[in-house]
């Protein structure tokens, strides 16, 4: 069994042909609202990777409970544990540029109201070997009481230290598996990493120091990890990204699903790098993440792409052919 304990958000996007810089203002092409959250995008992540999930998380009493429930709900998660609380529901201001590049402001809102009997409840019934994944948008507090509960319980915990705040070292310090991007990679090893073989010394050191699995996510170059002393790299699809919110919740979603399946962290890296490229092919942040059976498609043959997907959601992937004629 995985269980989320994280955010749960409205996300409202704007388009624009390229990001605003500090104090100024562009011209937007289009906007819209759309269901997010890094709790919420990962919990529908290991669902549509095909393993049972709950969620935990909590919601604000106004207009935006709803929405930001929607996908979920039409997914047909299980949502018993997610709490309405008086205020507002969390909210994430996006910008994307029509390079795939984007800025996010979040406010916290309800999720910032999670508290110890939310993390309590992440815990209830799980068993030895179980799985509790988070990730840095609820309060510090709560993911370093959450992860220390599930040591004493033997849950096994993934924390994704995205976003990257100042208490990142403390809390990743105290999870089984830490996922993160080159940037939060970076902060995480506190230096500045110029290419591969900086990456790869660092991921050494810190995992002789702690012996995590850790896994950074390289976008278009895939994904690699340190597990058990053992440095492992997979590539990522080869795709045009038309937006990229998102993708890292699907690799994270997937890569609990793989690893609650079989447990082999080489293949739950391969399959979640995948999902994670296929996730930057659509919009939005939960509408974007792939079903297992488009992902295994092109695990198999990437190949056999584009892909018209009936992925039992109704969307279609547009993914560049690879195209081995040259
Ligand atoms: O990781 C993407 C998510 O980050 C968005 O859905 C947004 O809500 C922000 O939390």
């Amino acid at each position: 069994m995985i269980t989320v304990l994280g955010s749960i958000n409205i996300d409202l996007v704007a388009r624009t042909r390229r990001l605003p810089r500090p104090g100024e203002t562009v011209a937007g092409r289009s906007a819209n609202t759309a269901a997010g959250g890094k709790g919420a995008n990962q919990a529908l992540a290991v669902h549509r990777a095909g393993r049972p999930v709950h969620l935990i998380g909590a919601v604000g009493r106004d207009g935006f409970a709803e929405p930001a429930l929607a996908v979920l709900k039409e997914a047909g998660l299980d949502l018993s544990r997610v709490r309405q609380v008086e205020g507002a529901t969390g909210s994430a201001f996006i910008i994307i540029g029509d390079d795939g590049e984007n800025m996010i402001t979040v406010v916290a809102g309800a999720n910032g109201m999670l508290g110890e009997e939310d993390v309590e409840r992440s815990l209830a019934g799980s068993r030895q070997g179980d799985f509790l994944m988070l990730q840095m948008e609820i309060h510090a507090d709560m993911i370093s009481r959450a992860l220390a509960m599930a040591r004493g319980r033997k849950v096994k915990t993934i924390l994704n230290i995205a976003p990257a705040t100042g208490d990142v070292l403390d809390l990743a310090s105290m999870a089984d598996i830490v996922i993160a991007n080159e940037s939060e990679f970076a902060l995480l090893a506190s230096q500045p990493l110029k290419g591969l073989d900086d990456q790869i010394a660092a991921l050494r050191r810190l995992h002789d120091n702690c012996h995590q699995t850790i896994v950074v996510t390289l976008g278009p170059a895939g994904a690699m990890a340190i597990s058990d002393g053992q440095i492992i790299q997979v590539p990522a699809l080869p795709v045009t990204p038309i937006d990229t919110v998102g993708a890292g919740d699907t690799f994270c979603g997937y890569f609990a699903a793989e690893l609650d399946r079989h447990g082999d962290i080489e293949r739950a890296l391969r399959v979640s790098a995948i999902a994670g490229s296929l996730a930057c092919t659509e919009l939005g942040a939960q509408t974007s993440i792939p079903g297992r059976d488009v992902v295994m498609a092109a695990l198999i043959n990437p190949h056999s792409l584009p892909l018209s997907v009936g992925a039992g959601y109704g969307i279609e992937f547009y993914v560049e052919r690879i195209d081995d004629t040259g």
